[in-house]
């Protein structure tokens, strides 16, 4: 990927509010034309909400149009949500998902430069400039993380050390040997990373490292705080998924940390009520929902994410930032009722200063009733009576905090799970059942 300049990547970002929101309603027109014309099935959605693209006249008449959910993608899989023929297609990604068929995205050699610069831009966001070394270990492949933080730092003029994810001894030895400035990687495997520096006799906080790119997957406050404090470096939240690009579709800058900046001039977001389908005011919480607005290959109109969280005002310009995301509608738990995310268990362990950050939630249903047991370890050098504090001290966070029940399992230091990638943190045993 080829250097862009600098001022091109982050001219967009100067815009003041009127010249964004011109901006994007004449490239949200576009974007749905080109969508009506080349994605037969969106069209057929269309047809059958009886609205064209002549109705959008403002950004607001977006709110008419139909949305879009993985089951549209995966009905026309592999290349059917394409809105351009597979021959101007020079590159597929795919999403694995949990279930059923991966949905496939595609991009042109236009989208892919699209994507290097808002990846670039998300770097420089995040501190890092030309010249810096950036050690990625997001998967290469069909993921979209690896290859798209690769092509972001190459087009910011960074030396990208394209590790990808696994071989953990392995990147450590590259760590310590090329002398990275940025590690751009799923939170969960930093914590890996973290533990085996530790294991070597390695003060992980010593590293050349200074900033951290994570995302990928939902992650506390509080396990920012944790990686910083471990790992010597400063962390901001990169946020994407693969059917509205990859990563880059918003970026934390370092100097606020104050939650990821829609890259709005490329990505227009809408909050809904997950039921209703409704838009939400800024500020309430609900389902995140994009419009791509320069996408060629697959353009995707009003994709759900069900990602939830909030819209906040710009801070640093005028596009808006998401706040961090609590978790996707798809990883909620119903514990007797109660809804749950593992993030806010996440937030209570990490508030017991004598466990590791690492744990699974296994969800049985023996009788009628869920019960759940939380696996933590201790951290290094925990005596049997901490051990035992902390147990006490977690479930009556659990309880207070969060309204369930849960019977805590300390497990041997190391035991836990560990990835490579995104975090598996649910053990739920009840389908089963
Ligand atoms: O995870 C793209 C990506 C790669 C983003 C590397 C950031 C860094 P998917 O595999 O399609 O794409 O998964 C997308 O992951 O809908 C969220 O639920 C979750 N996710 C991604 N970034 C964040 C984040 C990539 N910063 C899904 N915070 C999304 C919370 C995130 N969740």
């Amino acid at each position: 990927m080829a250097r862009v300049d600098e001022n091109e990547l982050l001219a967009n970002e100067r815009l003041d509010l009127a010249q964004l929101r011109a901006l994007q309603l004449d490239r949200l027109k576009q974007s749905l034309r080109h969508t009506w014309n080349g994605n037969l099935a969106y069209r057929r959605k269309c047809e059958a909400a009886g609205v064209t693209p002549d109705d959008l006249v403002a950004l607001e008449d977006l709110s008419r149009f139909p949305f879009v959910g993985k089951a549209d993608l995966r009905e026309c899989y592999p290349f059917g949500f394409f809105a351009l023929p597979i021959e101007e297609v020079s590159r597929v990604h795919a999403s694995s998902g949990t279930t059923g068929k991966p949905t496939v995205v595609g991009y042109t050699e236009q989208d892919i430069v699209t994507w290097s610069g808002l990846v670039a831009r998300s770097i420089h966001a995040a501190g890092g400039r030309p010249g810096m070394k950036v050690h990625v270990a997001y998967g290469y492949g069909l993921f979209t993380g690896g290859l798209g933080a690769h092509y972001g730092a190459e087009a910011l003029g960074c030396t990208v050390i394209p590790m990808s994810g696994g071989q953990t001894e392995k990147q450590i030895q590259m760590i310590q040997d090329f002398q990275p400035d940025i590690i751009m990687v799923t939170p969960s495997y930093m914590l890996t990373l973290i533990d085996e520096m530790k294991a070597r006799g390695i003060d992980p906080a010593q590293t050349s490292l200074k900033t951290g790119i994570f995302g990928a997957e939902p992650w506390t406050d509080a396990m920012r705080r944790e990686i910083e404090r471990s790992a010597g470096l400063r962390a901001v939240d990169i946020y994407g998924l693969s059917e509205v690009m990859g990563p880059g579709v918003a970026q934390e800058y370092a100097h606020t940390q104050d939650g990821p900046t829609i890259w709005e001039d490329h990505f227009y977001p809408e909050i809904i009520d997950p039921d209703t389908g409704e838009v939400l005011p800024d500020g309430e919480e609900g389902e995140l929902v994009f419009t791509s607005l320069t996408k060629q290959a697959m353009p995707i109109i009003r994709y759900r994410t069900r990602d939830i969280t909030r819209l906040l005002p710009g801070s640093v310009g005028p596009m808006r930032r998401m706040a961090k995301i609590t978790g996707r509608s798809d990883d909620m738990l119903i514990i007797r009722g109660v809804n749950v995310f593992p993030s806010q268990i996440e937030e209570q362990i990490l508030k017991v200063p004598v466990l590791a950050p690492h744990f699974q939630i296994e969800i049985n249903r023996p009788g009628r009733l869920d019960v759940v047991m939380l696996h933590v370890e201790p951290r290094a050098r925990v005596d049997e009576a901490q051990q035992q504090a902390a147990v006490v001290e977690l479930a009556h966070h659990i309880k207070t905090m969060i309204g369930i029940s849960t019977k805590i399992r300390m497990c041997k230091p190391g035991s836990i799970a560990r990835f490579e990638g995104k975090a598996a943190r649910v053990i739920d045993n009840r389908s089963r059942a």
